[in-house]
């Protein structure tokens, strides 16, 4: 029998905002859905939200779940908590904020909380038409525990966010490492990997400074024409593709330092979410290409 806490049993007995929200074509509103997780894995969630265009913010949020008891908690609180938001503060939503909201979690149902962290980032960024961030071309992308398609940036990610050191967490909070448990030595040599990264000088706890100073010496090697060349690269093989699906697009005008000036066009131009297409589509995808010192205008 798990140990729940008393708002995790009180969501699961009365859970909040289950079943989905369905298009009604009601002018200024738009519905988006992400899912995550598999009925073959054993938890899937389904995250829908109702959002005011005009402002971007969160009117309503409902999840369907094949889950246990604390994913259909962890579902219940997520969709109390963003309720209200704008997508922008909905996407600082962690996943320890969600088993802090519940009181905690019992370690090993970490993962319904992760599931729900994710469902809500590929609801808003189906909402978006941005594609979530796969990483397939490097090596942080390569697929690490195939049982459950768990590559190494998600346990990268997993780790850092939650301070985690060993394998068995990471089996908790992403199931990788759960099944056939092939993948296990190679969740230990990235998690070493990461507290090696934690551990250098002047570093964060949660590397954060590393990856910034990775990328700040690749910039320095970089000389202004190069680092031109490789914004224009990932701006045309990265973000226009995604842009153009959608009826806009974006043209490279100038780069200032690290200021680096876009024409945002056709569906972009006059979109009343273009402030966010920059800041999500645009300059973070330029930050975690060339920069992470990058800042996108539009002009
Ligand atoms: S490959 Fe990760 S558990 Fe089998």
């Amino acid at each position: 029998m798990w140990d729940y806490t008393d708002k995790v049993l009180e969501l699961f007995y009365d859970p909040k905002n289950q079943g989905e929200i369905e298009e009604t074509g009601e002018t200024g509103v738009k519905v988006a859905t992400g899912e995550i997780g598999s009925i073959a894995c054993g938890d899937a969630l389904r995250l829908h939200l109702k959002v005011e265009v005009e402002s971007d913010k969160i009117l309503d949020a409902r999840f369907q779940t094949f889950g246990c008891t604390s994913a259909i908690a962890s579902s219940s609180a997520l969709t109390e908590m963003i309720k209200g938001l704008t997508l922008d503060e909905a996407l600082k939503v962690s996943n320890r904020d969600i088993a802090d909201y519940l009181g905690g979690l019992p370690e090993a149902k970490m993962h319904c909380s992760v599931m729900g962290q994710e469902a809500l980032e590929a609801a808003i960024y189906n909402y978006r038409g941005i594609p979530l961030a796969t990483h397939d071309d490097d090596d942080e992308g390569a697929l690490v525990c195939s049982c459950f398609g768990i590559s190494e940036s998600k346990i990268r990610r997993v780790i850092l966010e939650n301070n985690l050191t060993d394998a068995e967490q990471v089996t908790n909070y992403v199931k990788a490492g759960g099944g056939c448990g092939s993948c296990l030595a190679n969740i230990d040599d990235i998690i070493r990997s990461v507290q090696q990264e934690s551990a250098a000088p002047n570093l964060n706890n949660y590397g954060v400074k590393v990856a910034t100073e990775i990328v700040t010496s690749k910039q320095q090697a970089l000389t202004n024409v190069q680092k031109i060349a490789l914004i224009q690269k990932v701006l045309d093989e990265e973000v226009r593709p995604v842009l153009i699906a959608d009826g806009g697009d974006v043209e490279l005008y100038d780069v200032e330092g690290d200021r680096v000036k876009v024409v945002l066009q056709g569906a972009c131009g006059s979109c009343s979410s273009s402030t966010a297409t920059l800041k999500i589509a645009i300059e973070a995808r330029l930050q975690d290409r060339v920069s992470k010192s990058l800042v996108v205008e539009a002009v």
